[in-house]
This record gives C-alpha cells, sequence and structure tokens, in this order.
C-alpha cells in the first residue's frame, strides 16, 4: 500500500478529533511505580484458591456468565458493610468501565461533567468517550477541596454530574465528609465518590459510604485494582440506590462481566482479610517517603493514598529520565516542579528514596 491512513482521514466524532488517549508508559523495569498499583504479589494460598475457582469456572464457559453477577455483587456488599444489600451494589471490569457506564447513563451530549483539577486524568477521557462536557474546577491551596470552595463552582456551573475523588488522584488529598455532603446539597445532579484508594486511609476513617442512606443521587466507587492487588483482574464497583443500579443495567453490555473475572473475584472476596494484609505495610511505606522525601529537601504533599505527590522537583522531566535510568519508574503527572511515586515494598521505596538522593539537591 502506498499511503497509511492516519487518524486525520478518518470520519472521527468532532469532539475527540485532536485528543490524546490514556498514555501511562508501560516499560518493564525493576522498579514500576508509576500508576499505583499494589506492587505486592497476592499471597500464595489465596492464589491456589483462585486458580481452583476459575478451574471449575472453565467448565461452564460455553454459556455466558450470570448477567447479574449475582454471587458477585453478594461478596461486595458483605466486604462493604454498612447495611448494603447486593440491590445497592453494581460491579465492571475496573472502575474505570464503572465510571464509563456512569456518564453513558447520565450524561451524554448537551451534559455536563464537574471535577476538581488537578485530579484523575481518565475522567476528562471519559467525558469525552461518552459525549460529556467536561469542565475542570479548581481546588484551595495544597490541593484542598472546602465545602465553600465545592459549593460556589457547583452552583456557578450547574453540572448534570460530579466527580468527586477521595483520596485525590494525583494529589492523595483527603475529602471530608462535610465537603461531600454540601456538594450533595448543592446539585441536583449526580455525585460520584471515587473511593478508589479508600482503603488506604488511617484506620477507622469514615468512608462516603456512611453518607448513602437518603441520597440517592450519591454513587461511591471502589476498586479491587489498589489495596485488593487485582489491577490485572479489572473489578471495580459501586455502591448506590437500587435505582442507579437499574439505570446502569441500561447501558451497559451484556455480560460484561466473565465467567472467569466472576469466579477470581469472588474466591478473592472470600479471602478479604489476607488480600488486604499489605495495606498496612504499604501505608507505612507511603508514611516513609513522605518523611524521607521532605528529609532530601523536597515538598511531598499529605497523602491518604498509596503514593505520593512532591514538589520541588527543578526539571521532572530530567529527574523522571535520570531515575528511569536507573530502572525506577515514576510519573511525571504534568503539575509544574512535582513527581508521583507510587508506595512500593519497602526494598523498592528505598531503591527509589536512594537513587533520588544521589541526583542530588532539589530546589528550594
Ligand atoms: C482515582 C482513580 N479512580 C479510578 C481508577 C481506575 O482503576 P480501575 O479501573 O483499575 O478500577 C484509578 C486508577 O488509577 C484511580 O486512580
Amino acid at each position: 500500500m502506498e499511503s497509511v491512513t492516519t487518524l486525520d482521514d478518518l470520519p472521527l466524532r468532532t469532539n475527540l478529533q485532536g485528543l490524546t488517549p490514556y498514555g501511562a508508559p508501560q516499560l518493564h523495569v525493576p522498579v514500576a511505580l508509576n500508576v499505583n498499583e499494589n506492587t505486592h504479589p497476592i499471597p500464595e494460598a489465596v492464589a491456589r484458591d483462585i486458580l481452583a475457582g476459575l478451574a471449575e469456572a472453565i467448565r461452564s464457559v460455553n454459556r455466558y456468565p450470570d448477567r447479574e453477577f449475582t454471587a458477585l455483587r453478594e461478596a461486595l456488599a458483605q466486604y462493604l458493610g454498612e447495611a448494603l444489600t447486593s440491590d445497592n451494589i453494581w460491579a465492571a471490569n475496573g472502575s474505570n468501565e464503572v465510571l464509563q457506564q456512569v456518564l453513558q447513563a447520565f450524561g451524554g451530549p448537551g451534559r455536563t461533567l464537574l471535577g476538581f483539577a488537578p485530579t484523575y486524568s481518565m475522567y476528562s477521557i471519559l467525558a469525552a468517550g461518552t459525549d460529556t462536557t467536561w469542565i475542570a474546577g479548581t481546588r484551595d491551596a495544597d490541593y484542598e477541596l472546602s465545602p465553600a470552595t465545592a459549593v460556589s463552582q457547583i452552583t456557578r456551573t450547574n453540572p448534570d454530574i460530579i466527580f468527586l475523588c477521595s483520596p485525590n488522584n494525583p494529589t492523595g488529598t483527603p475529602l471530608s465528609l462535610e465537603t461531600i455532603a454540601a456538594a450533595y446539597d448543592a446539585t441536583d445532579g449526580i455525585v460520584v465518590v471515587d473511593e478508589a484508594y479508600a482503603e488506604f486511609a488511617p484506620a477507622g476513617t469514615p468512608s462516603a459510604l456512611t453518607l448513602l442512606p437518603g441520597r440517592e443521587r450519591l454513587l461511591v466507587s471502589r476498586t479491587m485494582s489498589k489495596a485488593f492487588a487485582f489491577a490485572g483482574a479489572r473489578v471495580g464497583y459501586l455502591a448506590a440506590d437500587p435505582a442507579v443500579t437499574d439505570a446502569l443495567r441500561l447501558v451497559r453490555l451484556p455480560y460484561h462481566l466473565s465467567t472467569f473475572t466472576q469466579a477470581a473475584a469472588n474466591a478473592a472476596l472470600a479471602h478479604s482479610a489476607e488480600m488486604l494484609a499489605m495495606v498496612d505495610d504499604i501505608r507505612g511505606q507511603r508514611d516513609r517517603l513522605v518523611v524521607e522525601l521532605a528529609g532530601l529537601g523536597y515538598a511531598p504533599h499529605r497523602s491518604w493514598s498509596n503514593f505520593v505527590l512532591f514538589g520541588g522537583v527543578a526539571d521532572p522531566q530530567q529527574t523522571f529520565e535520570a531515575l528511569l535510568a536507573e530502572g525506577i519508574l515514576i510519573r511525571d503527572v504534568g503539575i509544574p516542579n512535582h513527581l508521583r511515586v507510587t508506595a512500593g515494598t519497602e526494598k523498592e521505596t528505598s531503591l527509589f528514596l536512594d537513587a533520588l538522593a544521589r541526583l542530588g539537591r532539589p530546589i528550594n
């Protein structure tokens, strides 16, 4: 063939023209601390049980999976507690898909989605994919979001949907229940609290799940990708009023959760305690990152997640490349003079901190 067709030659939807896809580098390096994965493999005994579940599942793979993923919804309701039942639960292939389905059901042409930037980079991409208009709100100093700051922007922009990331990615910033409740009261639209990293908050921190009773437009999304060390399995979920799950049934593809996905997730949830055993350790490494980054002269932000955003980086691209040359992959999230690093195992975290220390002094 003479000429290669490019994107520009295709009749792409107008609102997708000129956009770039999500593209965190996937490099095979010894120390990958760039996409907030749980760097601990799942425990061997749990892995054996999951394999047994998968072996059983393959015997029925000639049939479509349970379209209602009934056992999985029950297991997720039990895991979350808060008197939730399977009627309150929805799940999909990662919380990215859950959020996409929310936008398919409640967003779309002529509708708007408000988020408070800097926030999870997929929100605007999911908005574009569903032809929902993305509104980038702003935050207070140190990326905090007070009730007043949230409410004033909601009142001004009157969005159809609000995504509140709690704790926020890429900054790690916690979000108070007061801000969530105030945001809810300030809108007639859908409010999603994205709790992808909720399990890394200090023990005993109340979740937005506690706000669900009486708030039928509030959705709390979670994932098994982070604390559960299940990123490769692709299981995200949400809790909400049963009417919300009915709305999501209108847009989901039939049989969207494969037989294998359901079997693996059910087996993992039967071992929640073991699956979550590493959370304490990861919290410890996160807190260590904050202390030691400050000790090196950088400016880490407070974090309730499994990663730390730190300022004081003279040239983020240069530091990123220098670390990569040593086999350590972290993330340049596009915030001037900042980089983000995921808390790894003790060894991975040490390798990162030692390499950074060797690079010399940060800017003041
Ligand atoms: C805030 C937030 N929400 C959702 C996700 C999506 O996770 P998954 O699709 O693996 O459930 C991520 C992943 O990094 C995230 O940081």
